[in-house]
């Protein structure tokens, strides 16, 4: 496992020096649909996050957001090179880089690092979680009405925005507040280290969420899909929270599905 830390570390450093150094220069946006970007950096920092890997581990399958996937190991490496790359497109600092390890169906180790709030977000399965090397555990709000919340919206918004703002409306009648932060690895983290109480999001993909959800679950968070069943991190329903919200989330979510 210590070649497997020390080679995602250095993905996540490297790729985040070059979100680093790109957020002030001229950026390239592309469109993948009107509203879904891509721009240069997510390619050349995902390039260098995939030559790191291949280097060390040939033989690797790779999931990675810009790329077709590779390789038909089970032992797998999933990464979002910029996740919230509409933030950093507008230069806005909410965006990290995002890389997990999956070994047989199950993430080993995630990291998830910010390099413009220098916030680095890491963790073992089994050994907990850590933001900048110290422990990080969930928040213990006991209700929905002291619980500060946030969300996404997935790329079909436009089609059925009113569907997802029930949601939004329904949570922000009973709760503290909401957000819309734009990275879905850093709001799972955000769970992790008690700033957001819960997190829930539809159709998000394995690189948005692999590193995360093993973060905020090593935080103590508990993850599920709608329905109340274990979370998949390749399934289309996130919900995240500190535990003791859990319940009263998804009953509100049950009645609008
Ligand atoms: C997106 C962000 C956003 C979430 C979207 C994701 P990207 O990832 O995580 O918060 O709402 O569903 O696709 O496109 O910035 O990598
Ligand atoms: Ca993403
Ligand atoms: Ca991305």
């Amino acid at each position: 496992m210590k070649k497997i830390r020390e080679t995602l570390e250095k993905a996540l450093l490297e790729a985040g020096n070059i979100l680093k150094r790109a957020i002030e220069q001229p950026i390239q946006i592309q469109y993948k649909s009107p509203i879904s970007l891509v721009t240069e950096t997510d390619k050349n920092a995902e390039r260098v996050i995939i030559d790191i890997i291949r280097r060390k581990f040939p033989n690797h399958s790779i999931l990675a957001e810009e790329s077709e996937p590779q390789g038909d190991s089970s032992s797998k490496w999933i990464i979002d090179p910029v996740d919230g790359t509409s933030n950093f497109a507008h230069r806005l600092p909410l965006a990290c880089v995002s890389i997990a390890f999956e070994e047989a169906g199950i993430v080993k180790v995630g990291g998830v690092w910010n390099p413009f709030h220098g916030e680095w977000f890491w963790a073992e399965r089994g050994k907990g979680a850590s933001l900048n090397g110290k422990k990080i555990h969930v928040s213990k709000n006991k209700t929905l009405k002291e619980s500060l919340l946030v969300t996404g919206f997935p790329y079909d918004r436009r089609k059925r925005g009113s569907y997802y703002l029930n949601f939004m409306k329904a949570f922000l009648m009973k709760t503290q507040d909401l957000r819309r932060l734009g990275s879905a690895a850093l709001d799972l983290c955000y769970v992790a280290c008690g700033r957001f109480d819960g997190y829930w999001e539809f159709h998000l993909q394995p690189w948005d969420q692999a590193a995360g959800a093993l973060i905020a679950q090593e935080a103590g968070a508990c993850l599920s899909d709608f329905s109340g069943r274990p979370m998949n991190i390749y399934g289309k329903q996130t919900l995240v929270t500190n535990g003791k919200i859990h319940s009263e989330m998804l009953a509100i979510i049950k009645k609008l599905l």
